[in-house]
């Protein structure tokens, strides 16, 4: 992925947090992508104000509602994005969306395990399927030899409303490190996982 240079990339869970600044940080690039697919579960409301403001001065965000664990959803958010596309595929997926919360074993219940399970785990499944399906139809169109190149990058432990305000890692510094990471990534790390700061962690 030299450079990043990524001409389309799509960010869920782009409303808050590190989601947030990873739209932030693509559009303030030099080289920012054509389009940012930043998708959210309620573009709409309370919570999607502060990517609302950004949407209105980047004329290249696309608002997309996505809610990663309902598969309509997800349908939905892929054929907003084919729409734009227009058929030349989209570049770079960002799992991002996910939840957690602290609990002790004994008090963990089977509602909150299927949950965590649905949206951490099943949640990026789903998007990543829908993007294959549109990388698909891209190498239909001549792209074959395109490789996807596919990883995990660890963000730190984050100042955001998940790692809240005692964690040791501003969501700007992570965010910055996790696209440096990215623009140094190539076929050889497919399948790693890295850290924000690029170093290589065992899986
Ligand atoms: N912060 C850390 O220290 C830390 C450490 C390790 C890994 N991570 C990972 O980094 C990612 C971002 O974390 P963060 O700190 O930015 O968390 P955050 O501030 O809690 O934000 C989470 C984002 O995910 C969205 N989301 C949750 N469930 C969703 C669903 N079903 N469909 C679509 N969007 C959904 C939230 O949307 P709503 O506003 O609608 O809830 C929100 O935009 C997560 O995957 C997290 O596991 C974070």
């Amino acid at each position: 992925m030299a450079g990043l240079g990524a001409r389309s990339v799509l960010v869920t869970g782009a409303n808050r947090g590190i989601g947030l600044e990873l739209v932030r940080q693509l559009l303030g690039k030099p080289d920012p992508p054509q389009w940012v697919f930043a998708c959210s579960r309620e573009p709409d409301g309370e919570r999607g104000q502060e990517l609302r403001n950004l949407a209105s001065r980047h004329p290249n965000v696309v608002m997309i509602k996505l809610d990663a664990t309902s598969p309509a959803s997800v349908k939905d958010a892929a054929g907003c994005v084919e729409d734009h596309l227009k058929g030349s595929g989209l570049n770079l997926l960002i799992n991002n969306a996910g939840i957690y919360k602290e609990v002790d074993l004994e008090a963990v219940d089977l509602e909150d395990m299927i949950n965590k399970y649905k949206t951490n785990v099943v949640g990026p499944l789903l998007v990543s399927q829908a993007a294959l399906n549109m990388l698909t139809e891209c190498q239909a169109m001549s792209y074959k030899e395109d490789g996807i190149l596919c990883t995990m990058i660890h963000p730190g432990w984050v100042k955001t409303d998940m790692g809240g305000q005692e964690a040791d890692v501003t969501v700007d510094e992570s965010v910055r490190g996790i696209l440096s990471v990215l623009s140094t990534l190539s076929n050889e790390h497919s399948g790693a996982f890295f850290d924000w700061k690029g170093k290589k962690l065992p899986w």
